[in-house]
């Protein structure tokens, strides 16, 4: 695909011209490098739209550069918005753009009722991680083993699909307040130092890749601290093995404190590969309306 030079006034919209429809089967193999057996077709991303669901273009003047879709979901009694999907071109990540999409993803589902906005991601992804748990206000309690079992997209080849379900409640007071923060957000480089929290797990570098040691998994502080790598795609293609590596420690970690009522309240970036990113752990109670523990097996291969 053509590399585009990326305008600052990137305007939110829905998507519906057959050429911005086709277009998002471009942007999906651009940015995941998905197969076509791995492509949502066009039409099942009008189908939810028109049933209740979101498909929102991010628009550079004419030009398609991400877009965002999801379709109802239900637990027990509560209705939902599953956001499915949401890629922005490689040359033009981290601009905002996911943030943008997410926010007007919001303001439609709150104009539907719909207060809450439920999506997946790998634990080990920082971009993704800085945009859903900080910039949002995201939370996470559920950890969920290898979802998809084994894919064969090169984003994600080698490594058990695990991810975090992540639940953005859109009128709680944290949410409100972390996407009308003005404040810098908080850097790894200054969680490293402060000292206020205690790690869960340390890391030591080997050939400039972080390796991660044993970590404590009997730990009761009522906050607590886990480093991930800054860029898990760097890691997985210099050295596999590590990724895994990662993978193994990090679920171990993520699911003994969920068991133990901890949630993923906050997340540091680091500003450099160097440091590693860090997330927050608080044992706090937070109400829920639904239900997600169906995810948490995962699939099985046979
Ligand atoms: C995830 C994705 C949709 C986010 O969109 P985006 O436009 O890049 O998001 P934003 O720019 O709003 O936010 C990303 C943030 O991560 C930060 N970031 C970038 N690299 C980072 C890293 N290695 N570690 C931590 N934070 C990082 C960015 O600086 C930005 O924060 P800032 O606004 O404070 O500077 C997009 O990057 C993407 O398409 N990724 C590949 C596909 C994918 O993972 N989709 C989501 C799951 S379906």
């Amino acid at each position: 695909m053509k590399q585009q030079k990326i305008g600052m006034d990137i305007k939110i919209r829905p998507i519906n011209t057959l050429t911005d429809l086709r277009r998002c089967h471009e942007i999906q193999r651009a940015t995941w490098g998905f197969t076509d057996l791995m492509v949502f077709p066009y039409t099942q991303l009008i189908s939810a739209a028109h049933n209740g669901g979101t498909l929102l273009g991010a628009y550079d003047g004419p030009n398609l550069v991400g877009f965002v879709y999801g379709y109802l979901g239900m637990s027990g009694a509560k209705l939902y918005l599953f956001s499915q999907r949401m890629g922005v071109l490689p040359s033009c990540q981290s601009k905002g753009i996911g943030m943008k999409l997410k926010l007007a993803q919001r303001d439609m589902m709150l104009r539907q009722g719909i207060d809450l906005i439920v999506w997946t991601y790998d634990p080990l992804l920082g971009k993704n991680a800085s945009l859903n748990i900080e910039k949002l206000g995201g939370i996470v309690r559920h950890y969920a083993r290898d979802i998809y079992g084994a894919v064969s997209n090169p984003l994600q080849v080698g490594l058990s699909t695990d991810r975090f379900l992540l639940e953005w409640e859109l009128m709680s007071d944290r949410v409100r307040q972390r996407i009308r923060s003005r404040e810098p957000r908080p850097l790894a480089e200054d969680w490293l130092r402060e000292e206020a929290l205690n790690f869960v797990n340390y890391v030591t570098w080997e050939s400039n890749l972080p390796r991660p040691i044993a970590s404590d998994l009997e730990m009761d502080d009522r906050g607590l601290l886990v480093q991930i790598p800054h860029d898990l795609n760097l890691i997985k293609k210099m050295d596999l093995g590590l990724a895994r590596g990662w993978r193994e420690s990090t679920r171990d970690i993520f699911e003994t404190y969920f068991r133990r009522g901890y949630v993923v309240t906050g997340f540091a970036r680091s500003t450099q590969p160097t440091v590693p990113n860090i997330y927050k752990m608080e044992r706090i109670e937070l109400p829920t309306t639904s239900d997600f523990s169906s995810w948490v097996g995962g699939v099985r291969e046979e």
